[in-house]
């Protein structure tokens, strides 16, 4: 972590970059944020197979993120880069319209109703998504709690900058293309909880 996170951790002291393809060698024309990436393999998977694309992985557990460092200290990937907080930190600092992607895959349930305002998910949090969002651009919500998924879709469904892409059961039924799971996917199937692999898209 000492050797190898400083030069990957984006540093939110300096001024964001008006293009943010500049914090990566090669300039991608997309960059996918991830935020809450766990043990980082959804990231890493997607990195490693899109290498023209770049990828910005947010994650505030030490644990996790030293599990992402490691691999990229074996295997290095030019096309990542980090932020070990909160990503509503992340998200006020990036450009406006400099995303075109974000991947919330499994975030933290807070099941209990009097807990539901700790949900990422929020009509501030997805202010913060449209602003920093291309038109056009995707925003993925994977989640194994029902009632989660319900919130979401009733925030969705009131924020006018975004709308779900779904036309049959299928669409959210079924995991993204080349989707490589995740290790908190792989403990809610193992404990029979069925995932839902919401769309939207910044309109
Ligand atoms: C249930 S885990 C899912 C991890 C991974 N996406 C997966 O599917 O295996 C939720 C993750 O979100 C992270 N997280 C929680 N609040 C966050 C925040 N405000 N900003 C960024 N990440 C957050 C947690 O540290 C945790 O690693």
């Amino acid at each position: 972590m000492q050797r190898r996170l400083p030069d990957l951790l984006i540093d939110l002291a300096k001024p964001a970059p008006a293009d943010l393809a500049t914090l990566f060698p090669h300039r991608p024309e997309t960059i996918v944020l991830e935020i809450g990436f766990g043990g980082g393999e959804h990231l890493l998977s997607h990195a490693r197979r899109r290498s023209e694309a770049g990828f910005v992985g947010v994650e505030p557990f030490v644990n996790s993120m030293a599990k992402l460092v490691t691999a990229l200290d074996q295997e290095p990937a030019d096309s990542i880069r980090l932020y070990d907080d909160d990503a509503t930190q992340l998200l006020d600092w990036l450009p406006d319209g400099s995303i075109d992607q974000i991947d919330l895959l499994y975030p933290d349930p807070w099941p209990k109703p009097k807990h539901f305002k700790r949900r990422f998910v929020s009509d501030r949090n997805l202010d913060r998504f449209a602003r920093v969002l291309k038109p056009g651009a995707m925003v993925r919500f994977a989640s194994d709690i029902d009632s989660y998924v319900n919130w979401t879709l009733q925030h969705i469904d009131r924020h006018p900058d975004f709308a779900w892409t779904a036309r049959r059961a299928a669409d959210w039924r079924e995991p993204y293309p080349d989707w490589p799971g995740t290790r908190y996917e792989a403990k809610a199937l193992r404990e029979n909880r069925t995932p839902a692999y919401l769309t939207f898209v910044r309109l």
